[in-house]
């Protein structure tokens, strides 16, 4: 949810914003603005739209002087509609701030505001942000912000610049991320590495209410006490072609063909002698020691990997796995106690809920182990364990790349837990990691069925609903393929587990009304293809994906995808990259941009 930047240092700021921002918009793109510092005091730019029209709209205004301080945002918006008085930044009395987070509180404290005379001119929280920091103001920014800190309940990031002190930006944060860095030409942060790596590869995050102060000497950081604190340095093993297109229509489909190179960088280093070996991670085998329970917690594609882990979780290790939404499962008073393993998916680490889930656990005695891609991100700071996933960089809403890996990452999960506790010998380990490592060439295999997947996915343009079915590993996956065509084709799609579709939902199954079949497993393969008769006998359109050597009757379907011979448990990564493709090619045949869907943002920092 919205992406935030501030610069101050050598460079034109104007520039390094708007740049910034651009790379910063995946995170929200409803509107963007810019202030720095002039001669004549602080200037705002904003407007309703995508970056690019801030960008036009700031190089028409010529300026006379450079600027070289100022603050950047791209909103994805919560209270308030899109329209450029509720676009940030707000300026409030001799405070001006960007803001990603949601002041729960803010009308309570507008009612207060509004007593004293002061009232806002958008309808955001942020605006009263603002003026109660401008209330609190005296002269000393950062006994405002303490001071004002203190009345906000919700989340925040905020950059803020005070008039009466040019060339200093103050920053704060709870809940929403914030990474910083500083080089010769000057002090930067933002919501994430994206903005920065152009300028470094070395950073920090800012700890959770501390005052950041940057100066074009450097970066302060204060604890609420007014102490000094060191910040822990960080490195990121990207660079700035990670972040970029590179010669791809998409980021999506850019980010479908790094699987291959994502899936070895998470799986060999962490297979020693033919074994998963978390010995990197500091992940000791105690992990699984008196576990009688796991509980997976994730939102999005994150918590379908869960589904997928669950599977093969009991599978090899026979330990009971639930798979909980995050938002449903901190209200639902779960039942966990010090042997369950609370195993939260993210691959941004920040995640409200799922964060928010994670504390629940923390505080109800459970072990935590996350499954992340930030690194230094909250959710990875605070778990008790970490396995990072190195997809590198996603940019594109939709979740591909990270998707695959948080696989790769249960897999070698519930083997390495499967093997210490001598559910599978060391023989049959080492030959499920073998096959596991073959599963990448499988999966390259699979990335380039592309121009097949296109064509069968023109057939789906002018698609309103569709069903997807599988069962098992088949069904967890089709609730994948579901949702990767919902957000960026905007075709509604269900995903249903093949045997339930006749308790009501073949209701809905009429002439050319497309099913997508998944039918990767041997063990309820026939099943599947009962269920596939059942919808074709009643006109549906059928898309079927199974494996190279099935036997298929050719009037069973109308196009068939098939996935490469791999052993049924690895199925998933390479028919997860058709139903990628096929949400894709939807999309682009539908004229959509597909990076950024509708409504959507990448992070979802709000609960
Ligand atoms: C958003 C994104 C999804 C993602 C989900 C969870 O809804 O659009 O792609 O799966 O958040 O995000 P996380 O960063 O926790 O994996």
């Amino acid at each position: 949810m919205c992406g935030i930047i501030g610069f101050t240092g050598t460079l034109d700021a104007k520039a390094v914003l708007t740049e910034g921002l651009a790379e910063l918009e995946y995170r929200g793109y409803d509107s963007a603005g810019i202030a720095y510092v002039t001669k004549q005091g602080i200037k705002t730019i904003k407007t309703a739209g995508k970056v690019s029209c801030l960008k036009e709209k700031v190089e028409s205004i010529k300026e006379q002087d450079q600027t070289t301080c100022g603050i950047g945002h791209t909103r994805w918006a919560t209270h308030g509609g899109v329209s450029d008085i509720n676009s940030h930044p707000h300026t409030a009395g001799r405070v001006t701030l960007i803001h990603n987070g949601i002041i729960e509180n803010y009308q309570k404290l507008q009612a207060e505001l509004e007593k004293k005379g002061k009232k806002p001119i958008s309808q955001t929280d942020t605006e009263i942000a603002a003026m109660v920091i401008d209330d609190y103001y005296e002269g000393d920014p950062i006994k405002a912000i303490k001071n004002a800190v203190k009345c906000l309940q919700g989340a925040y990031a905020f950059l803020i610049m005070f008039q009466e002190f040019p060339g200093k930006i103050y920053c704060i944060r709870n809940g929403s991320p914030l990474v910083a860095t500083y080089t010769e030409k000057g002090a930067i942060i933002a919501s994430d590495m994206v903005a920065l790596i152009k300028y470094s590869k070395d950073y920090f995050v800012l700890p959770e209410h501390h005052i950041a102060t940057l100066t074009t000497d450097g970066i302060k950081i204060t604890n609420l006490l007014d102490q000094p604190v060191e910040p822990k340095m960080l490195h990121v093993n990207w660079d700035m072609a990670s972040a970029r297109k590179g010669g791809y229509d998409y980021f999506m489909l850019k980010e479908i063909h790094e699987q291959p190179e994502a899936l070895r960088r998470t799986i060999t280093p962490r297979l020693k002698q033919g074994l998963p070996d978390f010995e990197e991670d500091n992940i000791g085998d105690d992990i699984f020691q008196g576990l009688n329970k796991i509980v997976i917690t994730a939102c999005g594609t994150a918590m379908h990997a869960g589904l997928i882990g669950r599977n093969l979780i009991e599978k090899l290790t026979r330990v009971p796995v639930t798979v909980e939404i995050a938002s449903e499962f901190r209200y639902q008073d779960p039942i966990i106690d010090e042997n369950t393993l609370v195993l939260v998916i993210s691959q941004s680490g920040e995640t409200a809920d799922t964060l928010a889930a994670l504390r629940l656990a923390k505080e109800k005695g459970a072990k935590t182990l996350s499954i992340v891609n930030v690194k230094g991100s909250s959710i990875a700071r605070e778990s008790d364990y970490v396995l990072y996933t190195h997809a590198g960089p996603e940019i594109a809403v939709a979740s591909t790349k990270a998707y695959i890996v948080q696989l790769a990452a249960l897999y070698l999960f519930a083997m390495r837990f499967a093997y210490v506790t001598n559910k599978i010998t060391k023989e049959e380990t080492k030959k499920m990691t073998e096959e596991f490592t073959c599963v990448i060439s499988q999966v390259e295999k699979m990335i380039s069925c592309d121009e097949q997947v296109e064509e069968i996915a023109a057939c789906l343009v002018k698609t309103e609903d569709l069903f997807f079915i599988g069962r098992g590993l088949d069904y967890a996956l089709s609730c994948e393929g579901s949702i990767k065509l919902k957000e960026v084709s905007y075709i509604h799609s269900e995903a249903y587990a093949a045997g339930e579709l006749k308790h009501g939902t073949i209701s809905l199954i009429t002439d050319n009304v497309p099913v997508i079949a998944i039918a990767t497993q041997k063990d309820v393969y026939v099943k599947t293809i009962s269920n596939v008769k059942e919808v074709r006998s009643r006109g549906a359109k059928v898309i079927l994906i199974t494996r190279q050597d099935a036997v298929i009757d050719a009037s069973l379907c109308d196009h068939i995808i098939t996935i490469p011979k791999v052993d049924d448990i690895f199925a998933p990564f390479c028919a997860a990259v058709a139903l990628q493709y096929i949400a894709y090619y939807a999309a682009v045949k539908r004229g959509l941009n597909v990076d950024q869907p509708r409504n959507l943002a990448k992070s979802v920092t709000v609960e």
